[in-house]
């Protein structure tokens, strides 16, 4: 095995940062917060377990892979309302496919557009620092990751004007996300309209990852259906990826949908039909609940605004802080993210992760924490609280960890 692919991809974030914390020891005495991992934890709405209890009976039947008609109406209906599009404009039949959560769903789409662009040395286009996934599924589908810087300094989403020619010329797919994980950045529909003409005129897929698009602070994310439809006229490249998990509470579940180009959707529901895994009936009921209403994503939303103004409170002028126009985790420069994630654990019981964790063999973030503010206000504030008492204290700089360099590294 020695040199596969699996053998040069890093470990997962999370599975590095546990490598990380197994020797240390959070301080007894009060409970250990994770935001490490960005699973929210508000209320699951009610419906969702009503809903699967109603449909119990259907426990005994295989899923159709394709998803029930009422489901993907019911997809197709709430991405039209939210893309401000015509009733009908997309279609339930062509146009949308459920998917058990989109991490599987982005992994396994590196695979169709490496195989469908026939490339000699295929490259698949990602911002870093990144949601790990993307990464993983383009060595795995054996093209090169190319890393597009999304820093302070290019608005933390990739320069599209600074990708090279000769990149894009072998670009098999470009996965975006956004809003951005970790930085919450938004790209804009002039920003959409031209990763979409990028796509178009070198012949690879964007694939939109909008799985924070519902937790927005102050203005709705555009939509990448809607920039592709109401701007361009037309769905051609287009994958966009949309997830439960954040938007409904609901990482459990794992549900959600890829909706977008027909024949990229024709082509993704042949091969999921012999890899993927499918939803079982009586959760696809429940994530078409879910989708029906909005009352829970509002009150979200709602939750998440007090938690940054939380935030903002306590952070305003330190550690780089700014508020993200949408998603839920605070990023922040603190100098060294392996040594701070560490001394967080052991000083404070806060689980974090280091933002290099979020690059590839070639970190950028080095400097950064990602914070998912997922618990409810209280846990919030307390974790807050630890992290400035930690880090504003003068043996931050003292004592810098080196064992915890040495070995995050
Ligand atoms: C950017 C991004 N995309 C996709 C996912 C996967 O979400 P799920 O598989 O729960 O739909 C996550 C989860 O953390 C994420 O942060």
């Amino acid at each position: 095995m020695h040199g596969s692919r699996l053998d040069r991809l890093g470990e997962f974030p999370f599975r590095r940062l546990a490598g990380l914390l197994a020797d240390r020891v959070p301080p007894a005495g009060r409970p250990v917060l994770d935001l490490g991992i960005g699973e929210p934890q508000h209320p699951v709405p009610p419906i969702l377990a009503e809903t699967v209890a109603r449909h119990a009976a259907s426990w005994n039947r295989y899923p159709p892979p394709t998803g029930t008609p009422s489901f993907r109406q019911a997809v197709a209906g709430w991405a039209c309302r939210r893309g401000g599009l015509p009733e009908g404009a997309l279609d339930p039949g062509r146009h949308v496919l459920p998917v058990a959560g989109t991490k599987e769903a982005l992994y396994l789409a590196a695979q169709l557009a490496v195989d469908r662009a026939g490339r000699s040395r295929p490259a698949v286009l990602m911002p870093t620092p990144f949601y790990a996934v993307y990464y993983g599924a383009a060595a795995m589908a054996g093209a090169e990751p190319v890393l597009l810087p999304a820093t302070v300094a290019t608005g933390f989403l990739p320069d599209l004007d600074a990708i090279p020619a000769e990149t894009l010329a072998r670009t098999a797919a470009f996965y975006l996300c956004t809003p951005a994980n970790p930085q919450g950045a938004v790209a804009d529909r002039a920003y959409l309209a031209r990763a979409l003409a990028l796509a178009r005129q070198h012949g690879f897929a964007l694939f939109l990852d909008e799985c924070y698009s519902e937790l927005w602070d102050r203005t709705p994310p555009p939509s990448g259906l809607d920039v592709a439809l109401n701007d361009t006229g037309s769905l051609e490249r287009l994958l966009v990826f949309q997830s439960l998990s954040k938007r409904s509470n609901a990482a459990g579940l794992r549900s959600g949908f890829v909706a977008g180009d027909p024949a990229l959707i024709r082509a993704f529901a042949k091969l999921r039909a012999y890899a993927a895994p499918v939803q079982p009936l009586p959760l696809m009921a429940a994530a078409e609940a879910l989708w029906n209403d909005e009352a829970h994503v509002e009150a979200n939303r709602a939750l998440y605004r007090q938690k940054f103004d939380l935030a903002e409170q306590r952070l305003a002028g330190r550690f780089g802080f700014f508020r993200p126009p949408a998603g839920f985790f605070l990023w922040l420069d603190v100098g060294d993210g392996v040594a701070a994630a560490s001394r967080l654990w052991t000083e404070a019981g806060l689980k974090v992760l280091p933002g290099a964790y979020l690059d590839g063999p070639e970190p950028i973030s080095g400097a950064y924490l990602r914070l998912a503010l997922v618990h409810g206000l209280d846990t919030t504030a307390d974790a807050l609280d630890r992290l400035v008492a930690t880090l504003a204290s003068p043996a931050a700089t003292a004592r810098p960890d080196r064992a915890a360099l040495a070995k995050g590294r």
